[in-house]
Parts: structure tokens; sequence; C-alpha cells
């Protein structure tokens, strides 16, 4: 996710730039840096890897000095955590310096192409070639080199640019990453959000995306991509230092919800394209291995074990191999049956799960292959893995897990395609119809989002129960113990997770007048039975909170409240059905005046047994 900042003024830039970064350190904190021209013209970089902290005292025993400055905390994507790796980026004259979130799809080539005309790199980076780009086309004008350099760009980006040719300015520019232009007295910022700015100004102008900023001490000027000045309203920042280090959100955990649509966008970007095969990055996995498995087993804790429990669905169907999925606890130590064609999939939002890394290393030592799902480049078990597919969510701050449980899921169906393409088991149009929904996804749980009114009155009218029954079947099913464990986590409310035919088996016996039982019935072929089960239970006095797709009103007549999501095929449905769950949760524990984003008792990376 990475923050940026920049500073031009009167002052001096390094403490500005690291105190505008300890705010932003919760879109990351990997590395820190700061690239600062001083009054004699000469760029200064300073960054190291680790916390900012790592940063401060590197300033402390070699002070940086200067008024103009871009600085830059990162979340790792391209390239492990590292001092190299850090940003700011510079060219090898160091005379342009760039600070970056987002991601440059088409580095690769951009990199061949600036290694042909003569430049050298030396990062692992995707962010190197912007310095170097913005240098080859730099004839005068740093705004104009700029332009040219992003146009060049595939991807996302919120860049902070300086350099020793024009010393007394910023440029910065976004394209689907976010950024902001404070506006202050005889000095100016820009910033990934608000809070890294709060203490120093509360006026902002919001870029929009392909609006290019040019800063200096005296003034902001705003440009489109087409290098025409644009009038922007200037804005008042009005929430205090808290709301805004959550974006204007109460909690990070909706706030987080809200990232959704982004995040599954960013997971899904240039490995999910039409006409093109599902493309799995730096996946070292060969064909022939790939159609040698014979079992692969998903293992993972809590939240990413259940988007495992998804994977199995997904996996099985789209390309017909067994899949058995385990919790981790459990996997080390029950001695499961793996040989050279076993395939494990870890699945860790951290990659730090010390139950989950215990797996894998057992896995490994018995001569499995190992995908890793996580969302933290460099940690544990991206390092210890065969190969490594990232979640591009983001940090995660609320210790329920949201935006990483999406994600997680994309990278299954992702799996599943990749598997399939492989093994021949879909038809190149049933693949490509299953892309074509994914890329519908983002804006389908933007729809989703927009819920909130009938969890929230079903909230106000339930919170005080102390127990709840969520139902579902297939896929449904599987979601349905992601909504119970959400619930449970952060209301404290007890509740279990019923696959909806194996109610009558007991589970029914708990069923009285009053029970509250949220009930999933997505799925197009279960759904009549589901609606049989959801009649079981009213009949018996329970008030169901009912969940389907658009279109079938008729659930209405068996339940209290329903919630509908779009339309989109069956194997897809568990992204936007988990959404109303999670927000049911959330609503749930504010009734109830629970410390939403760190529930008693729960840690949010669990790296011991
Ligand atoms: C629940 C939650 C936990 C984690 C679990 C595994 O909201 O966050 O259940 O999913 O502790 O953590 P990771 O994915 O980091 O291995």
């Amino acid at each position: 996710m990475c923050g940026i900042v920049g500073y031009v003024g009167k002052r001096q830039a390094a403490p500005i730039l690291v105190e505008g970064l300890s705010k932003l350190e919760y879109r990351g904190y990997d590395s820190a840096g700061v690239a600062i021209i001083d009054e004699a013209g000469n760029m200064n970089v300073s960054k190291c890897k680790g916390r900012l902290a790592n940063l401060e005292g590197k300033l402390e025993q070699e002070p940086v000095q200067g008024l103009i400055g871009i600085g830059h905390t990162r979340w790792a994507t391209h390239g492990e955590p590292s001092d190299r790796n850090s940003h700011p980026h510079t060219n090898e004259k160091e005379t342009i310096s760039v600070v970056h979130n987002g991601i440059i799809e088409n580095y690769m080539h951009l990199r061949e192409w600036l290694i042909s005309k003569g430049y050298k790199f030396y990062s692992e980076t995707d962010t190197e070639v912007i310095p170097n780009l913005v240098d080859y086309f730099y004839d005068g004008n740093l705004l104009d080199a700029v332009m040219k350099a992003v146009s060049k760009m595939e991807g996302s980006y919120a860049l902070g640019v300086v350099s020793t040719y024009e010393p007394d300015k910023i440029v910065a520019v976004r394209k689907d990453s976010p950024l902001i232009v404070g506006v202050g007295a005889e000095e100016n910022f820009i910033a990934s959000d608000v809070p890294a700015i709060l203490n120093q100004t509360r006026d902002v102008y919001y870029l929009n995306d392909k609006e290019f900023v040019v800063l200096t001490e005296t003034g902001v000027e705003i440009y489109s991509a087409e290098g025409e000045k644009i009038n922007k309203e200037l804005h008042h920042v009005t929430w205090n230092a808290d709301a805004a280090e959550k974006g204007g959100f109460e909690h990070f955990m909706i706030k987080e919800i809200h990232e959704q649509p982004k995040v599954i966008k960013d997971t899904m970007t240039s490995r999910i394209m039409p006409g093109k095969p599902v493309t799995l990055d730096d996946i070292k996995i060969t064909k022939e291995q790939i159609e040698n498995i014979d079992k692969v087993y998903i293992v993972a804790c809590g939240t990413a074990y259940h988007a495992g429990i998804v994977g199995k669905y997904v996996i099985e169907r789209l390309a017909r191999i067994p899949v058995e999925v385990d919790i981790a606890s459990e996997f080390r130590y029950r001695n499961p049956i793996i040989n050279d064609r076993t395939l494990m999939i870890v699945v860790s939002q951290s990659g730090e799960t010390a139950d989950t890394l215990a797996a894998l290393r057992e896995a490994r030592a018995q001569g499995a292959r190992v995908i890793a799902v996580t969302n933290v480049v460099g940690s544990s078990v991206s390092r210890e893995a065969d190969d490594v597919l990232y979640t591009w969510a983001g940090p995660e701050i609320a210790v329920a897990s949201t935006k990483a449980y999406t994600t997680q899921l994309i990278t299954m169906y992702m799996i599943g395609l990749f598997f399939a393409q492989n093994r021949n088991t879909l038809t190149t149009e049933e693949i490509e119809s299953i892309k074509n929904d994914m890329l519908t996804l983002p804006e389908k749980v933007e729809e989703t989002l927009n819920h909130k009114e009938v969890l929230q009155k079903f909230a106000a009218n339930t919170y005080m129960h102390k127990d709840m029954f969520f139902l579902g079947r297939g896929l449904d099913y599987a979601v349905a113990m992601e909504g119970s464990l959400k619930l449970k986590e952060i209301s404290y409310i007890h509740s279990e997770a019923y696959a909806g035919g194996e109610l009558k088996h007991g589970t029914i016996a708990l069923i009285e007048p009053g029970t509250i039982v949220v009930a999933l019935a997505t799925q197009k072929s279960l759904y009549e039975k589901m609606v049989s089960n959801i009649k079981e239970v009213t009949t018996r006095g329970a008030k169901v909170l009912g969940l389907a797709v658009e279109g079938n009103t008729d659930v209405e007549k068996a339940v209290e409240s329903a919630i509908y999501i779009p339309e989109v095929q069956e194997v897809l449905l568990p992204v936007l059905s988990v959404v109303p769950l999670q927000l049911l949760a959330y609503y749930m524990a504010i009734q109830k005046g629970c410390d939403v984003d760190k529930p008693r008792n729960l840690a949010k990376s669990v790296t011991v047994e």
C-alpha cells in the first residue's frame, strides 16, 4: 500500500516529512526514506529497512538539511523489504528522486527498454524505472518529463518527484492510488492521506486520476493529462486526527471493509485480463508439475482457513483435483499422507502464523511442493514456500480480517483457473466467462456495500441475543462459517455455522421462538433446498435474516428481513455474500459498544503455538 509525503516551504523538510510518515505507517512499515534537496542544490537520500524509527535514528546521526523533499513508508510488493529496495529511488546521477505508491505493471518491459538505452538498475522494484524514465524524457521541464514518463506507465501510482534541475518544486500525479495536496502559508504538501499533513494544514485539494500538480513554496498548480490548467475546489478538513487516520470511518475494520472493491481489483491486476491466459506472476510451478498433482492440501488458520474451504470447492470444481482443507494446528500433528505429487497451499494474511509455518515446513520436509498465499512480502511463509502468490490487500490493521479474506478468495479463483488452464479441465470459453465475471466483482462489492440500513436495523433489534446461527449449503456454508467467526470475535455473541442439510441431525433441537438465524440462499442449484431449511427453522419460531441473489424475492415470504447481492456466476458469489456478514458483525459489535478493532483476547498475528 505504501505512504508518500512531500514538503516545500521555508522550514527544514526532514522533521516535517518524518512526522507525516509517522501518520502513514498504517499503510506499511517495511522501510522508510526521504530525499531532500539542500540549499546548494544537491540531492540527499536517506533510507533504510524496517520501521520509521530506524530512519529517525539514521537522520539523527547524519542529519539532512533542505527546504524541499519527499518521503516514503513502504509496504513491499516488488522486491523484498531491504535498504536497496527502499524508496526514494533515484536515477544513477542522483538528479531525480521519486516516491511511489502503487504498482507499475509493465515495469519489466520499461526496465529492459531503459537498459537498452544505457540505464542501470540497482533494486528489484518496479518504481526504479520511474526516475530513469523521467531522466530519459527530461528536456528542461520537469512537469513535461513526468507527463511523458507517466504516459509510458501502466498500472497504479501516486508519485512525488523532485529534481536538482528544478530544485524549487515537487511534481506529483496519481492514478488509482490516493494523493492529496495540502496548502499552507508559504509552504505546500503532498500526502497519500490526510493524517500525514493534519498537523500542518487543514486545507486540501483531492486529486483525481491523471491530474498533475506542481508545488512550490508560493503556489500549487494543477494540470490535466493534456497539460491544461485546472481550477479545483479547496476543501477544509474538519476531522480530528484519529478520524483522519481511518479515512473518516469510525474504525479500521469498517474502513477495510470499504477498501474491498479496490484491493480485489489490485489483486487481479495483471493476472486476470480479458482474452489473455491467467498469469500468476513469478510462480515457477511447471505445466508438467501441475499435471502430476494428485492431491492438494490447503492449510491455514481462522479466516484464512475459511478462504481455504472456498478454495477446495473452487479447485475441485475448476481443475478437478481432490483437495483437503486442514486447520494448520491439526495438520501438523496428524501424520498426513504426503508425497512428491502432493501440492500444499498455505494461506496466511500475515505470513507469520506459527502453526501455518510449521505445517509448511512439515509438508516440504516430506517432499510436497508448497504455494504460499500471503499478504506480506518477505514474510516467513513467503520465504520458505516454493512459490508465492501475494494478495494485494495492503496492511490490514483491524484484528478481524475482512479485505484479506476477499483477496484470498480471489487468489483461490486464480489458482483454480490457472490449474484448469494447465490441465485442460475447462474450455477457453469457460475460463473466459469466469474471468469476465471476476472483473465485475469490484463494482458488485461496491453495490453490496449499499445494504447498510437493513443490516443496521437487524443489528439494533437482535444485538442483545446471546446466540445466533448461520446456515448455508455448498459455498454458502463456507461463507456462513466466516460470518459466524466475524460475529464471535468482535461482538462476543456466540454463534454456530451449520450446513443446511445437517440441521435436522441434531442442531434443530436448539431452535426455539425468537432464535436468530442468518440464512444464506445464494446458490442457484441449492436454492429450493435452502428455502426448505429456512422454513424448518421459521416454523419453530426462529427470526431469520435471509441472504439471496437479486431477483429471488420469494425468499422474503420465509424471512424477517432480506438482503440481496448482485448476480454473478455461482462459484464467485462468496466474494459478495461475505460482505453483508462482515457488516452485520460490525454493526452488532457497535450496538454492544465493543472495541471493534482490538477485540479482547485476540492478536492480529499469532506467532506462537
Ligand atoms: C479472524 C482472523 C484470524 C486469522 C488467523 C490466521 O478475523 O483474522 O482468524 O485469520 O489468525 O492469520 P493469518 O492469516 O495471518 O495466518
